[in-house]
């Protein structure tokens, strides 16, 4: 689809520079992290996803629906204080988990890691509330956007540092909800 425009059949016609991730290709590698989790897994007790909102919601859902194995889901949001597009790696807490951890194999999914600030707040975080294990799936990378190391075992894909939006990653709140993983044209932040 090339030459198309990306933004056309969701209403965002002439605001993306070009398509990063096909609908396709994303699905098809959520299913391989799904049963790559899924295979090391040990133990009787379902992992617990710890979907870090909003950005995750997409593949949070359809992680789950691909896991062959039963999993649980928790919720949590937090914000880094920071500009819009680059992050600060001090964290407040929107929404905290509704219930305790401890003890239980904790699966942090995450949409994207760009300084990588977040995720290491996060996992110190959820760390101290006595978990059997925290592992970090997280579908998009920018290696070198890394400022800390945080050692996630499965990562999608790994891209560049331009700003991406859809499959639940937002610029001013737009675009979560296509399908796939765009550039958004430079027009639209300058
Ligand atoms: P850090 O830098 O702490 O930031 O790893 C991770 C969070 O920053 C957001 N982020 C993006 N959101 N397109 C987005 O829509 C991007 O290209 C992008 N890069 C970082 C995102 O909320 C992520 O959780
Ligand atoms: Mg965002």
């Amino acid at each position: 689809p090339g030459d198309l425009d990306p933004g056309l059949g969701h209403g965002y016609v002439g605001e993306l520079a070009a398509t990063l991730i096909t609908q396709d290709v994303l699905q098809a590698k959520i299913v391989a992290l799904a049963e790559a989790v899924a295979a090391n897994h040990t133990g009787d007790t379902p992992p617990l996803l710890v979907c870090v909102l909003k950005g995750a919601v997409m593949f949070v859902t359809d992680f789950a629906r691909a896991l062959p194995i039963p999993s649980e889901m928790e919720f949590m949001a937090v914000s880094s204080y920071g500009s819009s597009t680059s992050s600060s790696g001090v964290v407040r807490i929107l929404k905290d988990l509704d219930r305790d951890i401890s003890g239980r194999r904790v699966i942090i999914v995450e949409d994207i890691i760009d300084s990588g600030l977040t995720l290491s707040w996060l996992h110190k975080n959820l760390q101290t509330r006595g978990p059997a294990s925290i592992e970090i799936v997280a579908l998009l990378r920018k290696p070198e956007a890394v400022k800390v190391e945080v050692d996630v075992a499965y990562v999608g894909f790994d891209i560049p540092t331009d700003f991406v939006v859809g499959y639940g990653l937002d610029f001013n709140e737009r675009y979560r909800d296509l399908p796939f993983v765009g550039l958004l044209g430079e027009h639209m932040y300058a």
